[in-house]
């Protein structure tokens, strides 16, 4: 008999609106696909809560900064002298402000010629598309760019030309057949962790004339002896038209950025829709991430900790023969496939007090679905060896056997 998918008990409801036929077949869809789920009323994303003493591989946090004094004080001076200041798009923000003060020291850090900050880095990158690419560009992304790439390609009602992962010869081929458009590429893929060949996407990208744009939310502030990420560690920032980056990994906050030229940044400042539509940044959150910037260049330690802490981690679960990749990243996937295998993996570690991220429809195909960890300098030698020892004990559990060859999935969401 198939499992039934249930509502949350909500004892009372207020009263609904009418619903059309059209968002009542809709909903009902998403509850029927549900329904067909083999494990009992589960959802891959509802696991246990996590309580003190569990080993948490969740937070985008790669720095361990959310709580440093020196950003939490700033903050806190902030939000006591100006409150939520001037609420507003900050488009209408005229000459020196903090907000511009700050987009010239994260495009001094990333060796650009300006940055535009955003709302998220789902702004950065759905506002830049839509004001670079339109219905005759030629967009060509990464199967595995992340989904705010994706969106920014529909809402600038491009074609996308997806090539395969990490394929340079797959690119190649189709820019040569569809001519120059605009180059997609994570420079760390959120998923698994996988790092891009930059050097040779550019390459491609550059030779057909392309415009090219780097997703670097995962290595700002990781990659790079200051944290400048990988465009500019290796040296490629003069050949890259536009950098995008999230705020709420590495930097701790809330935000996105887009860095280029100068000229290209002001075209952005006031044809980029978010930048003009949304209301912008908030003072405390503009001041914590100025003093965010400093301490991301001074502390190098963090990033070293961070990649000897994932080393560390990758090494041991690969001995366990587990498929945890070979690039050097923050960021590891157990990839059990379909989502029945995912949730009895999610509830082995869990069982045990080690969290991962699920990820599952629509992030992954149904039977690409898998769980992330995401390591921060934070963590110490003792929850990694933790880790490591409880994914030993649920391999057979787990059935690692069974699990799918290749790592492969589609677009990550966080
Ligand atoms: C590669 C990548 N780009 C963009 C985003 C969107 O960033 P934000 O959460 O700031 O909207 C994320 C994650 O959320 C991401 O992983």
């Amino acid at each position: 008999m198939l499992a039934k998918y249930t509502l949350p008990e909500v004892t009372s409801q207020p009263p609904v609106a009418q619903e059309p036929d059209f968002l009542s077949r809709r909903v009902e869809a998403y509850y029927r696909e549900r329904a067909v789920n083999p494990v009992v009323g589960g959802h891959p994303l509802k696991g246990r809560i996590p309580g003190p003493g569990d080993t948490l591989l969740v937070s985008n946090d790669y720095l361990s900064l959310s709580r440093h004094p020196d950003i939490v004080a700033v903050q806190a001076t902030a939000l006591q002298a100006q409150g939520h200041g001037v609420l507003r798009s900050s488009v209408f923000g005229l000459g020196d402000t903090p907000q511009h003060r700050l987009e010239r020291d994260l495009a001094r850090h990333g060796h650009s010629g300006d940055a535009l900050l955003t709302q998220s880095g789902w702004c950065a990158n759905t506002g830049l598309l839509a004001a670079i690419a339109d219905a005759h560009t030629p967009v060509y992304l990464d199967m595995f760019a992340h989904m705010s790439l994706w969106e920014g390609v529909q809402s600038a009602g491009a074609t996308p030309r997806p090539f395969r992962h990490n394929s340079v010869e797959s690119l190649q081929r189709l820019a040569a057949k569809y001519g120059p458009g605009v180059v997609i590429v994570d420079a760390v893929y959120s998923t698994n962790g996988d790092v891009c060949p930059l050097a040779e996407m550019v390459h491609v990208a550059t030779a057909a004339g392309c415009v090219i744009v780097v997703d670097e939310s995962h290595s700002l502030g990781v990659y790079g002896r200051e944290g400048e990420g990988l465009v500019a560690h290796l040296g490629l920032d003069p050949l890259v038209h536009f950098r995008t980056s999230s705020l709420s990994k590495a930097f701790a906050a809330r935000g996105g950025v887009i860095l280029g030229s100068a000229r290209n940044i002001e075209y952005l400042r006031y044809q980029s829709r978010p930048a003009i539509f949304s209301s912008g940044l908030l003072p405390p959150e503009i001041a914590g991430l100025q003093a965010t910037v400093q301490v991301i260049r001074r502390e190098h330690y963090r990033r070293e900790k961070v990649m000897q802490n994932a080393a560390y981690l990758r090494h041991a679960l690969a001995a366990l023969g587990y498929e945890v990749g070979t690039d050097e990243s923050q960021i590891l996937a157990l990839v059990p496939g379909p989502e029945h295998q995912t949730m009895r993996l999610r509830d082995a570690l869990e069982a045990r007090g080690v969290f991962g991220s699920v990820f599952c429809d629509p992030a992954t195909p149904r039977n690409r679905s898998l769980i992330r960890f995401t390591i921060n300098a934070g963590h110490t030698r003792e929850a990694l060896d933790h880790v490591a020892a409880v994914c030993g004990q649920v391999r057979a559990e787990v059935n690692v056997a069974a699990w799918p060859q290749s790592r492969g999935h589609a677009a990550g969401t966080c």
